[in-house]
């Protein structure tokens, strides 16, 4: 459908587009970078409550033992420290979203921002509730996916004002087989998520008791829910490297030259091995919590490298990635 604009709208557009190449956009993009890190550190920070064991230390919400700041002994720390980072991670977010609104030309890309907004408030409240109601799995299952959904809005916003993405040259070409192999890659870490939180938060982290085997076997007795879901969550994890490793030789082979590729190709092998040795010592230290909140944290920093790499591929190839691109190169259509 052909959409026409006033004159002023156009001007304001491609003075909107201008200030973002120059400046303005540049510090957007090291604040929204800013954002995704500190959205790291609350997904360890939070990690830790769990691991620590800290989740009702603290009864009440948003209030705290009825005060905004009690006295930090035992878990309280680890419970009140996930809601002072938690709150400062929502204020960036709200300061990113304004920003954005404000500046950025890009309609998608300005809707990503109030929806990532919007995915903090839900968290917020989601995690108010967990712990209102006791730790209901569904609950606490949930604020676990979403804070991983909301880790890739902030990443995402960071990676579509970057420099290269926003600049306009040329693509490279559209390779299909990339594109599939990193969506699935993509789609399969975050199922493994998915199940390695209900895994948690059903308390079935040790119901295989050894590792590699499974009870001494390949495949143990699946009758129990814990240990069901324990191994559906093993399975997971090799369904995710057979993917992250076919994913990581196409860039290798076919896009050895473009390092918006190959560096996070080689960094998601490496966090995938790191990955696996984390698991492993999640059974072997009877999950101790730095090994164990380790794993939270590395399994969302896979989700952002397979993120990045499949948005940049689904980017390439003009025809296909046209409604990714910037609008100084779609004839400001965005
Ligand atoms: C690439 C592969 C893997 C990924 C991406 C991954 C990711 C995760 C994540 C994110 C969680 C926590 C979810 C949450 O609470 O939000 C988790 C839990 C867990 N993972 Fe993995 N994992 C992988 C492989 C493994 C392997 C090989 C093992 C070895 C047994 C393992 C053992 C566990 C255990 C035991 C838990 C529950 C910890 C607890 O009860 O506190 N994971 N995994």
């Amino acid at each position: 459908m052909v959409t026409t604009r006033l004159p002023e709208e156009s001007a304001r557009l491609r003075e909107r587009t201008a200030a973002l190449g120059a400046g303005l956009g540049r510090a957007r993009h090291r604040f929204s970078l800013f954002t995704a890190a500190a959205t790291f550190v609350l997904i360890f920070v939070g990690g830790l409550v769990t691991s620590t064991g800290s989740s009702l230390s603290v009864p009440d919400w948003p209030l705290s033992y009825g005060q905004f700041f009690p006295p930090l002994v035992g878990g309280v720390l680890y419970e009140h420290g996930h809601r002072m980072v938690a709150g400062a991670v929502a204020l960036l977010t709200l300061a990113l979203a304004v920003w954005t609104c404000r500046e950025e030309p890009r309609a998608w890309a300005r809707r990503l921002a109030v929806i990532a907004l919007a995915a903090v408030v839900l968290q917020a409240i989601l995690g108010g509730v967990t712990v209102l109601l006791r730790l209901p799995t569904a609950v606490s299952v949930a604020h676990a996916a979403l804070a991983q959904a909301f880790f890739c809005l902030v990443v995402t916003l960071a990676l579509v004002t970057g420099p290269d993405w926003v600049s306009g040259t040329p693509l490279a070409q559209r390779d299909a087989v990339l594109q599939a192999s990193s969506v699935a890659t993509t789609a399969s870490v975050y199922v493994q998520l998915l199940v390695g939180a209900v895994t948690r938060h059903t308390g079935a982290g040790l119901a295989i008791p050894d590792f590699p085997l499974a009870y001494g076997r390949l495949v143990p007795d699946l009758a129990s829910f814990p240990v069901a879901i324990h191994f559906a969550h093993r399975v997971g994890a090799l369904v995710v490297s057979a993917l992250v490793l076919a994913t990581a030789t196409r860039v290798l082979a076919a896009r050895r030259r473009d390092p918006r590729l190959t560096r996070p190709a080689l960094l998601l092998l490496a966090l995938v091995v790191l990955q696996l040795s984390l698991g492993a010592s999640v059974v072997w230290t009877r999950k101790a919590a730095l090994p164990t909140t380790a794993h939270v944290a590395i399994g969302a920093a896979i989700l952002a490298t397979t993120l990045v790499i499949a948005l940049r591929s689904l980017r390439d190839g003009a025809a296909s990635g046209a409604w990714l691109a910037h609008p100084s190169a779609q004839g400001a259509s965005a």
